[in-house]
């Protein structure tokens, strides 16, 4: 990817928007769906370089999509055993969700074999972590030294107890969609509660699946159907917002649609823990997951510390917590996030690099990061993504923030999760300005 992008300081930020559909929602509404027997009808599909991969590879598997407009998907599931092993690889490009999911919804196309590949930065992410709960369960995984390309040789699967080694969603999801194929129970035990869409879009499609407090279980399923997914808003795309609105003086934003799974809302309190005001309105459930209105006036904040079990439920929004931090008075610090480590970049590194670049003060630690804020704004400068859609996101409400602006190389990474993030940027700051006018 290539690009650099000018983000100019902006005064306020006034206004009402949506984002666009959650990801990883989107991702599993289209892997369930293509197991599913018979049609899924998807709206609020939240369209993007990844999901698109994950529609490219159903279809490389067999499995009609048809897309009425950019957010409606009628996918034509062909039942649990209906995939059918393309003669090429299948390449995944830089989605994490979608090679990790669909490794353990191939390992149960009994007899078939598939070979995995995918971009430059999902080549150098570990799959090994996968590979060896499907190995245990009977699959014959093949990584290359733990990396893409990846085949999977699938077999007759034997359900197993596994006590995920890392607090992964995508793991542990992994291993429940191969638990549909296995003889006998699958249970997954979590270090710490993750994202838990993939239950709850399995139990909603009639899967056998217990929840407990630190486990999963699923049994083996002869057929699922889901027909309706609603995808909501994605809290990762709603954050960037949350985030600037938090930081840029006499802000007010309305975010609109949002997931508010509480598996995925960790910045919420971590914000409100550094002085945040951010108000949840209109409460509802949307496609089966909780959802609501949020609500961002602008606030002085304060540092904090977040630590190990507080981390998965806000992995994503770690570089914008650490941004937020910059501009709160005192030190904060992030602990046992070391799985930072292994996202499209390392995000410690990558966040710390680029927070330095923009006059913070910011150290990386082994398993997360240290910084120290001043409440102002910050200096600004010129930040690399490093091809990362979350560090150009930073880079983006850094620059609203910052008093001289903020030039984002490779800042058409944003792509990857969400396309239109700069024309909605644009947008916000017209009718900002507008509203401005209107108020002098
Ligand atoms: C995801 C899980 C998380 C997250 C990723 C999406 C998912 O990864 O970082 O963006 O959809 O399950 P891990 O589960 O590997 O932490």
């Amino acid at each position: 990817m290539s690009g650099s992008l000018l983000v100019e300081p902006v005064p306020r930020l006034v206004g009402h928007l949506a984002v666009p559909g959650d990801k990883s929602i989107s991702h599993r509404a289209v892997l369930i769906g293509a197991l599913c027997d018979g049609e899924t009808r998807v709206s609020g599909f939240g369209r993007s370089a990844d999901t698109e991969a994950t529609i490219a590879a159903v279809r490389a598997l067999g499995i009609e999509v048809y897309e009425h407009g950019a957010e409606t998907l009628r996918v034509f599931g062909k039942g649990l055993r209906g995939l059918a092993a393309p003669s090429a690889a299948i390449d995944c490009g830089n989605a994490g969700t979608l090679v990790r999911l669909l490794a353990g919804i191939l390992a149960g196309q009994s007899g078939q074999e598939f070979e995995l590949t995918g971009d430059a930065s999902l080549s150098a992410r570990p799959m090994g972590r996968i590979a060896e709960p499907l190995g245990r369960m009977g699959a014959g995984v093949e990584t290359t030294e733990g990396h893409l390309p990846m085949g999977i040789l699938a077999r007759t699967l034997s359900g197993i107890d596994y006590a995920l080694p890392v607090a992964s969603a995508q793991v542990k999801s992994a291993i429940l969609l191969a638990g549909l194929y296995a003889t006998g129970e699958t249970t997954v035990v979590e270090p710490a509660p993750t994202r838990d869409h993939t239950e709850r879009m399995l139990a909603a499609a009639g899967a056998g699946v217990m929840v407990r407090a630190t486990s999963v279980t699923v049994s083996p399923a002869e057929r699922l159907r889901l027909d309706e997914v609603e995808v909501p808003g994605d809290f990762s795309s709603a954050a960037p917002f949350l985030v600037a609105g938090t930081l840029v003086p006499g802000s007010e934003l309305h975010v609109h649609g949002v997931n508010l799974n509480p598996r995925r809302t960790g910045l919420l309190e971590i914000l409100e823990r550094m002085g945040a005001r951010i108000t949840v309105y209109n409460r509802r459930a949307i496609g089966g997951e909780p959802a609501g209105d949020l609500e961002v006036a602008s606030a002085p904040l304060v540092g904090t510390s977040v630590g190990a079990e507080e981390v998965p439920l806000a992995i994503d929004e770690l570089p914008l917590v650490a941004l937020a931090a910059a501009c709160a008075r005192g030190e904060t610090v992030i602990r046992g996030a070391a799985e930072l480590r292994a996202k499209e970049t390392d995000r410690i590194e990558a966040t710390v690099d680029a927070l330095r670049a923009l006059g913070v003060r910011a150290r990386a630690t082994e398993d997360g990061l240290t910084v120290t804020g001043v409440p102002a704004r910050p200096r600004g400068g010129r930040m690399a993504s490093r091809g990362d859609h979350r560090l150009a996101m930073l880079g983006a409400v850094a620059g609203l923030a910052s008093r001289e602006g903020v030039r984002i190389e490779d800042a058409d990474a944003v792509t990857v999760s969400f396309p239109g993030f700069f024309e909605m940027l644009d947008e916000l700051r017209r009718s900002s300005a507008v509203v401005e006018d209107d108020r002098r």
